[in-house]
């Protein structure tokens, strides 16, 4: 049967009717990081906030009491020494009693990072001092190996809950799988290199990580096996999957930046020898 010109209109309203439902407007929370929803206070206490001016502007995880890794884009045209890192939090609009704040002493960006390319996306932040571990603060551990495709992960941030670039109060997660990159690569037009990891929504709907979610591991077997570094256009769209940092291709890097860095009072300077101001 040939569809006739009375159900072309009803198709087209019922795109429409689709389109204008997956855009929710600004100020509605009814959507959640994208296709996710709030975590229970506290479960992740590896989450750093990464603000600048009081704003928050990156994820990242408490690698040891003074060390947190964060994707290398957060800092890329920003002075470390006005941000800072706030962990312990599960509202960042209230000052909980269960969070430490910390500026950055240094910023170790990784040599091989590129801008335009997205490699080597990961850098490491040096705290002005350590924190107190606890319920509400604690260490995620790096991974051996890459994860498998189809693997089963979680995302957190406090990152855009829309396409509006709608923040969140409260830290947000989606639970997403592992993509193979040969498949991640070409919708990606063959643009993708070794040390990343893709992601996908597990069914039909939108999901993932937004703006501001940058820099947050991405969680499988309680490990940080990828940080949040770029997806497409439209948040959570399957024709662009989200695409992160490979962790476990910079565990020995992290390592070496870590035992080398000095310890005791810190200079005030950043970054060296791979950092940058
Ligand atoms: C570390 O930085 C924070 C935020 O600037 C500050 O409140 C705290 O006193 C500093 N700690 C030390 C040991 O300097
Ligand atoms: C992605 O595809 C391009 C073009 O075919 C190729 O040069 C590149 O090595 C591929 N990347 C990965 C990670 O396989």
């Amino acid at each position: 049967m040939r569809p006739g010109e009375g159900s072309c209109d009803c198709l087209l309203l019922i795109v429409t009717a689709v389109l204008m439902l997956s855009m929710r407007p600004p100020g509605s929370r009814a959507s959640r990081i994208i296709g996710g929803h709030e975590v229970t206070p506290h479960s992740r206490p590896y989450m750093a906030s990464v603000s600048f001016q009081g704003e928050h502007h990156c994820g990242g995880f408490l690698l040891r009491p003074r060390w947190v890794v964060s994707s290398a884009h957060c800092f890329s045209d920003r002075d470390p020494q006005t941000g800072l890192v706030v962990l312990g939090a599960h509202d960042l609009h209230t000052a909980e009693a269960t969070q430490q704040v910390f500026s950055i002493s240094a910023v170790f960006m990784h040599p091989d990072y590129h801008p335009d390319t997205h490699t080597s996306d990961i850098c490491v932040l040096q705290l002005n001092s350590s924190a107190i571990l606890g319920p509400a603060v604690g260490l995620l551990g790096l991974p051996r190996r890459p994860p498998r495709a189809g693997a089963q992960c979680k995302v957190a941030g406090w990152g855009s809950v829309s396409d509006f670039e709608e923040l969140p109060p409260v830290l947000m997660e989606a639970e997403v799988r592992v993509l193979g990159l040969d498949v991640c690569n070409i919708s990606w037009s063959g643009q993708l290199s070794p040390a990343m990891l893709c992601t996908r929504s597990g069914d039909r709907r939108r999901r993932g990580f937004c703006s501001a979610d940058s820099g947050g591991p991405l969680v499988c077997r309680n490990r940080a096996h990828g940080l949040v570094s770029f997806s497409g256009l439209w948040c959570g769209n399957p024709k662009t999957p989200d695409v992160y940092t490979l962790v476990s291709a910079f565990v020995t890097w992290i390592r070496d930046v870590v035992r080398r860095a000095p310890h005791g009072p810190q200079p005030r300077t950043t970054g060296d020898p791979a950092g940058v101001a």
